[in-house]
């Protein structure tokens, strides 16, 4: 790794500004999904063990530079402070002088970074403010690091920088996944449209050995080999860069799977009346909704021949019964597969995170991103700024 980490540095008596990615999910008022704040702690911990003081930078939604009452990161504040099991100091505005008179160990999280345009648009001020707040610079935020902000990359350079536990377990997980991993390799991506994904796509076949398309985007790719989807979600002006994709595939040795067969349905609802059909014999009044059985004895043979796993994006529309059928199965036996050692599985991204969960896999993988857009610019080959910062 060309980036330090905190074992690297001298955190004695220094105020270390820890970047953080505690943009979680609120419900009511009270964060619904913790977990980003939980895996936090050990970097917020280690610190303090070494005898620095955290002040946290985080942002919160998406505020456009404003100060808006509903996206104040003082509505999480109380998540933090249960979840990392400390008391925590909610500075709106943070000066040098303030911080320098706190206790040693004192953990402090400022306001949303993003309440001023000046982090978004990555202002060198921001960035040299930021700085003269504190010593050291650790970013933990992975799932944030494809944004070239203040908080993220500007004041990265300017104070001696390393990545935070998270951060070092997100990259390694990756990097074991994709950049160095045992093989075959065979990602499995999925979701609505090609179109959001076609980098991912680009990328991805000259990396892996087999590659999974399922969801709506795989009806895009079944349409241009010259199938009737039928009423199908399917982006059809994409039909040529699908066949492009295919024989970039073939050209690399990446063999893609596409289903074979499918369920489908007559309207998108849970528990609507549904039939299992051969891809070639989609009723031209029905919607594929998820991938069939012969489809999932596939995946389920690729899998059983690979020793890394990579996963973005479901198979079906997983939200609704029994348009899971496939991600479950799927997602079941890559959790059984790396319980018993023989498979290494990665996944990222809001919705497939989710849709593990929800089939009771989640747990069993080797290892569950915190990141969305971040684990697919990733996944995408792109170098992330606030990863490259640290460097
Ligand atoms: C996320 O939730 O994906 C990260 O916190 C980044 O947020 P952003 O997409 O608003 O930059
Ligand atoms: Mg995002």
């Amino acid at each position: 790794m060309a980036w330090k980490t905190l074992d690297d540095m001298d955190l004695n008596g220094k105020i270390v500004l820890t970047r953080v990615d505690i943009n979680v999910p609120m419900a009511d008022g009270r964060v619904t999904d913790a977990t980003r704040i939980a895996r936090i702690k050990p970097t917020i911990d280690d610190i303090i063990a070494k005898g620095g003081t955290p002040v946290m930078l985080a942002h919160f939604g998406r505020p456009k530079g404003q100060y808006v009452a509903e996206m104040s990161l003082s509505h999480i504040l109380p998540a933090v402070k249960e979840t990392l099991g400390r008391d925590v100091t909610f500075i709106e505005k943070p000066s040098r002088e303030e911080l320098d008179a706190l206790p040693a160990g004192t953990v402090i999280l400022v306001e949303n970074t993003r309440f001023t345009n000046m982090e978004t648009d990555n202002d060198p001020k921001m960035a040299q403010f930021l700085a003269s707040l504190g010593d050291v610079f650790c970013n933990d935020a992975f799932s944030a690091a494809h944004r070239a902000h203040a908080s993220t990359e500007g004041v990265a350079h300017l104070l001696p920088s390393c990545a935070g536990r998270l951060m070092q377990a997100e990259l390694s997980a990756l990097e074991a996944a994709l950049t160095t991993p045992k093989r075959p390799v065979v990602a499995v991506v999925g979701g609505a449209k090609v179109s959001t994904k076609l980098d991912l796509l680009g990328n991805l076949v000259r990396k892996v050995d087999y590659l999974v398309i399922g969801g709506g985007m795989a009806n895009t790719f079944l349409a241009a080999q010259g199938i009737d989807v039928g009423k199908s979600l399917c982006e059809h002006d994409l039909a040529e860069t699908a066949r492009d994709i295919l024989k970039k595939a073939d050209e690399a040795g990446c063999e893609i799977i596409l289903p074979v067969d499918a369920r489908v349905a007559w309207e998108f609802a849970a528990n609507a009346k549904n039939e299992i059909v051969d891809v070639t014999a989609v009723p031209s009044d029905a919607m594929i909704l998820d991938a069939g059985p012969a489809s999932v004895d596939r995946v389920a043979e690729v899998f059983k021949s690979a020793k890394t796993l990579i996963w973005n994006g479901p198979l079906g529309a997983f939200e609704i019964e029994p348009f899971d059928t496939a991600t479950n199965a799927a997602a079941q036996q890559a959790a059984a597969m790396t319980k018993a050692g023989d498979l290494i599985s990665v996944a990222g991204g809001g919705d497939t995170v989710a849709a593990l969960n929800k089939a009771g896999a989640g747990a069993d993988f080797t290892y569950i991103s915190t990141a969305g857009g971040a684990f697919l610019e990733w996944m995408e080959g792109k170098t992330l700024p606030g990863v490259a910062a640290l460097g």
